[in-house]
């Protein structure tokens, strides 16, 4: 039984250590892409039109490594959630963020299609930047808990190793 709990909690530390790196190594590439389009939305429109095709290029490749982030966040992310005492309501807030990334997503891909240049680059602008925020913030939440896990594990193995007190749980 307690051989049985150690290698579940082994499979769950190594299952968080793996989403984290994932996340984080998805993360560094979307914030290269939006750095590439934020770059043209700082050009002077006139320059930003000598190269049209530039921007909704870009925001094609950022939805598509958006949503794909997404999917295996969620994939990574929700099975750990579901172990914890207020894992419905993670759950529920990370569905919450995602469709709004989603259909921000969708909305930002249909106005690079539309005519107009500025309202495009703008809407750009304060997406990306929303996003930028919103993945810091979800790095330090991810750090904390990963760091909160890497501490009870240890505590769980010199516990374990200490006669007596092997397999305790509080
Ligand atoms: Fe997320
Ligand atoms: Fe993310």
């Amino acid at each position: 039984m307690v051989a049985g709990e150690d290698r579940w909690n082994r499979g769950y530390h190594t299952a968080a250590h793996a989403a984290h790196r994932l996340i984080l190594e998805q993360h560094t590439e979307l914030r290269r892409l939006l750095a590439l389009g934020l770059v043209q939305t700082c050009l002077p429109s006139r320059d930003r039109r000598s190269a049209p095709a530039v921007l909704p290029a870009l925001v094609e490749r950022i939805k598509r490594a958006f949503v794909e982030h997404l999917a295996d966040e969620e994939a990574a992310l929700l099975p750990l959630f579901g172990e914890d005492l207020d894992g419905p309501r993670r759950v529920q807030l990370v569905r919450e963020q995602h469709g709004r990334q989603r259909r921000e997503m969708e909305a930002l891909q249909a106005l690079s299609m539309s005519e107009s240049d500025d309202p495009f680059a703008e809407e750009f602008d304060r997406l990306a930047r929303a996003l930028l925020v919103d993945m810091a913030e979800e790095e330090r939440a991810l750090a904390l808990a990963v760091a909160l896990l890497d501490e009870r594990t240890a505590r769980h193995r010199v516990g374990a190793q200490r006669p007596g007190v092997e397999g305790s749980r509080h």
